[in-house]
């Protein structure tokens, strides 16, 4: 029986994505001979009923300031999960407090910001891997190692994208994630773009030029009082892509999709990639199974595979059992701490801060294609 290793975990805005990490540190146990066990110590949030919930669950300091849970001698790892345009300030300050944490994407307000965080973690020693939870479930598992195996041969093109439709309602109230000023000019790409990203660029697909549409369809919303708010980030993307594999000297298709406004869709990730003689997708519309294209007898086959809840990281849960969003964070969470401790051995590791970086000059790109209306270079 290996004996765990505490580490002591400061959540940094506790809201929807705070709030994830102290209920899944609950579940801990589902996981078999992890090498550390997380504790949530603090909570930071300027907001005392966001802290609220957190203290009720008997975390025990409490901070309005995030500058003191930095300071804490109780906290070894941090969760910043936090509106886009504080990333670069408090990424920053945790670097220079010397902490390691798990950033959330995107990773800075633009490619400014997040060139400068990366700039500013050279040369020093905090472990920073960057939250995209979706290639944890065990279809997109065997999606990259279907890939990784050769059998599609020359790739004939590859698709991924995040879809929901939390935007659908024109009164939803206005918040910080349709402005700007807060989200980022990039919008959506910046909002959900890693998601579609982090496969793809795992498995060393580079993009090297983008032709993007981008699209604000809803342009003012209410606040609280009723009062018509301007709403001006892209809701909507679509990013025709050339990219580049080790494999091939040819360019191949790739599309990028990223939607907040996708009639019919609750929160679909997916990824598809094929070639002349295999291929594979996976979707989380229907997350037990993943397929897999093969040429027999001059027949185009799809056969459908259900992967069983066979995870990254072993856990306890029957492998008959479904896999969910829930369970793709633990296994992140798993992967992450793990790789902290030296543990993680070739499993599959979070979003690095490279691949992140790539995202937004993927995103940058974008942005110019649209303002432009032409294929845009990516440096
Ligand atoms: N990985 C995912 O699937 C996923 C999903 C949703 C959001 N996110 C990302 O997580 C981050 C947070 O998003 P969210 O949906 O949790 O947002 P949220 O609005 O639900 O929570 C943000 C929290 O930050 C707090 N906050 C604001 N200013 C602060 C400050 N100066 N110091 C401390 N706390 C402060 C707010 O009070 C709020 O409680 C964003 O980067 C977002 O893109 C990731």
């Amino acid at each position: 029986m290996l004996t765990q290793k505490i580490v002591k975990v400061g959540i940094i805005g506790g809201g929807l994505m705070g709030r994830e990490l102290l209920v899944l540190a609950g579940r801990w146990d589902a996981l078999i001979e992890h090498p550390v066990r997380p504790v949530i110590t603090a909570i930071a949030d300027t907001s005392d009923s966001a802290r609220e919930f957190f203290t009720k669950a008997g975390v025990s300091e409490s901070y309005s300031d995030y500058k003191q849970l930095l300071e804490s001698k109780n906290v070894d790892v941090v969760y910043i999960a936090v509106p886009h345009n504080l990333h670069q300030e408090i990424y920053l300050a945790a670097i220079n407090a010397g902490k390691d944490f798990l950033a959330e994407k995107p990773f800075g307000i633009d490619l400014n910001a997040a060139q400068s965080i990366s700039d500013a973690l050279v040369g020093k020693k905090n472990f920073v891997r960057v939250s995209s939870e979706f290639p944890f479930y065990p279809g997109a598992q065997a999606a990259l190692k279907e890939v990784k195996s050769g059998r599609l041969g020359e790739i004939v093109e590859v698709r991924s994208g995040l879809l929901h439709s939390s935007d659908i309602d024109p009164l939803k109230l206005i918040n910080w994630k349709r402005q700007k000023k807060f989200c980022g000019e990039i919008g959506v790409l910046g909002d959900l773009g890693m998601h579609a990203a982090h496969i793809p660029l795992r498995l060393g697909f580079r993009p090297t030029s983008v032709f993007a549409i981008l699209d604000d369809i809803i342009t003012h919303r209410p606040d609280a009082k009723g009062e018509s708010i301007v709403c001006d980030t892209f809701d909507n993307a679509v990013l025709a892509l050339r990219a580049k594999s080790s494999e091939s000297i040819r360019e191949f298709p790739m599309f990028w999709e990223m939607k907040r406004i996708a009639p019919g869709e609750i929160n679909t990730f997916y990824f598809t990639a094929t070639g002349l003689t295999g291929g594979v997708r996976f979707s989380t519309r229907n997350p037990a199974v993943y397929q897999t294209f093969t040429l027999k007898d001059g027949k185009q086959i799809w056969s459908e595979i259900q992967p069983g809840y066979n995870t990254n990281w072993p856990v306890v849960t029957g492998h008959i059992f479904e896999f969910g969003f829930l369970d793709a964070l633990l296994q992140m969470w798993a992967s992450f701490l793990a790789e902290r401790e030296g543990s993680l051995g070739d499993r599959f590791a979070c979003a690095s801060v490279a691949e992140v970086l790539d995202s937004h000059k993927v995103f940058a790109a974008a942005l110019n294609s649209h303002q432009s209306r032409g294929q845009v270079l990516i440096a």
